[in-house]
C-alpha cells in the first residue's frame, strides 16, 4: 500500500514591526515608486530587536501549526528547516526547534536551498515518508534577514526586497486508500551551481582566507549581493520550465489548477509566469506587497493566508513555483 503525505495543517507568523517604502526611504536613496513598479512591495516585517531570530519565528510559526492539527510536539517523528539566516553557523535550527518544542530525540534536518527551501523540503518529505522513515512531520521555513540588509543606498538593490517571516506545514504520512487523493502528487527540482556568484553572501565562510575579518566588516563585505537582471531572467526561465514540466507529467492543463503558489521575489516576475502558463490573476496568489520577500517562508505564509481566506480548500489542485539563490528552483503538484 503507497503512502501520500497529506498536509494536515500550515500556519504562518510575521513579526509586528513593519517597515514601508517610505520609511527606507528615509534611510536610502529610494522612493515608494522604484519600489512598488519595479518589485509590486509596498511594505515588508522586521523583527523588533536585535537578537530576535529565525528560531524564534520558526517556532512561533511550529506552534500555531501545531495547534491546528491538534498535534503535540511528542507527535512528531522528524522536522525539517529550511532557512538561508540561521540563527549559528552551526549547529542548525531543526535542533533548536527539536529542544524548543519539547520534541521526543527525533531527527531533526536543515535544507539549505534558499527561495526554494520548501519545495525541496516537500520533496524530501515526500520520500521521508514514501520510504515509511516518518508518520507525522513538521516543515518549518523560517528567515530572519533584516540584520544582514546594507540599509543604505550603497545596499539598497537588495535592501528593499527582503523581509523577515516564517511559515510551517504539519504533514501526516497517510495510507493512499484513506488520502483520497490528497497529499504530494510530484515533485520537480533543478540547480545550477553556475549561478551561486550572482546571487550570494559569501561572508563568513571557508572559501575567504581569515573566514571574516575586521576589514570585511569595515568594507561592507557581510552583506548579500545580486545581480538583479541575471536573476530576473533566470527565475521567468525556470519557474516556467517547473510549471510546465510538472503540468505534462501529470497530463493536466493549467485550468485544472485550482492555485499556483509562487515564489514571492517580484510581482513582475510572477506575472510573466502566469501570462505565459495563461491563468486569470485571481488563480495566482501574491502576497509580496505586504511582506517583501521572506525566501524560504514566502510558499508557506501564501498557503496560510490563501487558506484563512478561502482561497485554497481541501481537495484543491495547487501548484507551488520557486527560484532562488544556487541557483536552485523547483515546484511541487499538490492535492490540497
Ligand atoms: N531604489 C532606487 N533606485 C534603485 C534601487 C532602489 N532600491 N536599486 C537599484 N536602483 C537603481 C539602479 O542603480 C539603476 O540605476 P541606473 O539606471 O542609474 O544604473 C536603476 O535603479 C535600475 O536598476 P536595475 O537593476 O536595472 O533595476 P531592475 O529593473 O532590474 O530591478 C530588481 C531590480 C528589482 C532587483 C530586479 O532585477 C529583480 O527583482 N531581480 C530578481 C530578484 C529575484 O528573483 N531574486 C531571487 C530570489 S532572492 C534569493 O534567492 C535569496
Amino acid at each position: 500500500m503507497n503512502l501520500q503525505a497529506v498536509i494536515t495543517s500550515v500556519a504562518h507568523y510575521v513579526p509586528n514591526k513593519v517597515v514601508t517604502n517610505q520609511e527606507l526611504s528615509k534611510l536610502m536613496d529610494t522612493s515608494d515608486d522604484w519600489i512598488t513598479e519595479r518589485t509590486g512591495i509596498k511594505e515588508r516585517r522586521f523583527v523588533e530587536h536585535e537578537g530576535v531570530s529565525t528560531a524564534t519565528l520558526g517556532e512561533e510559526a511550529a506552534r500555531r501549526a501545531l495547534a491546528q492539527a491538534g498535534w503535540e510536539p511528542t507527535d512528531l517523528d522528524l522536522i525539517v528547516v529550511a532557512t538561508l539566516s540561521p540563527d549559528y553557523y552551526f549547529p542548525g535550527v531543526g535542533v533548536m526547534l527539536q529542544q524548543r518544542l519539547g520534541c521526543n530525540t527525533i531527527p531533526a534536518l536543515d535544507i539549505r536551498a534558499q527561495c526554494s527551501g520548501l519545495v525541496y523540503g516537500l520533496s524530501c518529505i515526500d520520500g521521508y515518508v514514501k520510504s515509511r522513515q516518518a508518520k507525522k512531520i513538521l516543515l518549518v521555513c523560517a528567515e530572519v534577514q533584516s540584520p544582514v540588509l546594507d540599509l543604505t543606498t550603497r545596499g539598497r538593490e537588495m535592501a528593499v526586497l527582503f523581509g523577515d517571516g516564517a511559515g510551517a506545514l504539519c504533514i501526516e504520512a497517510v495510507e493512499s486508500s484513506a488520502a483520497a487523493g490528497r497529499g504530494v502528487l510530484d515533485s520537480y527540482l533543478g540547480s545550477d551551481g553556475s549561478g551561486a556568484g550572482v546571487l550570494c553572501m559569501k561572508l563568513p565562510g571557508t572559501a575567504t582566507p581569515g573566514f571574516i575579518r575586521a576589514s570585511d566588516i569595515d568594507e561592507a563585505k557581510v552583506h548579500p549581493y545580486m545581480e538583479g537582471k541575471v536573476v530576473f531572467k533566470n527565475a521567468v526561465t525556470r519557474l516556467l520550465e517547473t510549471a510546465q514540466v510538472l503540468l505534462k507529467r501529470n497530463s493536466l492543463s493549467p485550468e485544472q489548477i485550482a492555485l499556483i503558489i509562487p515564489h514571492q521575489a517580484n510581482l513582475r516576475i510572477n506575472e510573466m509566469v502566469r501570462e505565459q502558463i495563461g491563468l486569470p490573476q485571481e488563480r495566482v496568489f501574491n502576497n509580496i506587497q505586504r511582506y517583501g520577500n521572506t525566501t524560504a517562508a514566502t510558499i508557506p505564509i501564501c498557503m496560510s493566508e490563501a487558506v484563512q481566506q478561502g482561497r485554497l480548500r481541501e481537495g484543491d489542485l495547487v501548484l507551488t513555483l520557486a527560484f532562488g539563490a544556487g541557483f536552485t528552483w523547483g515546484g511541487n503538484l499538490i492535492r490540497w
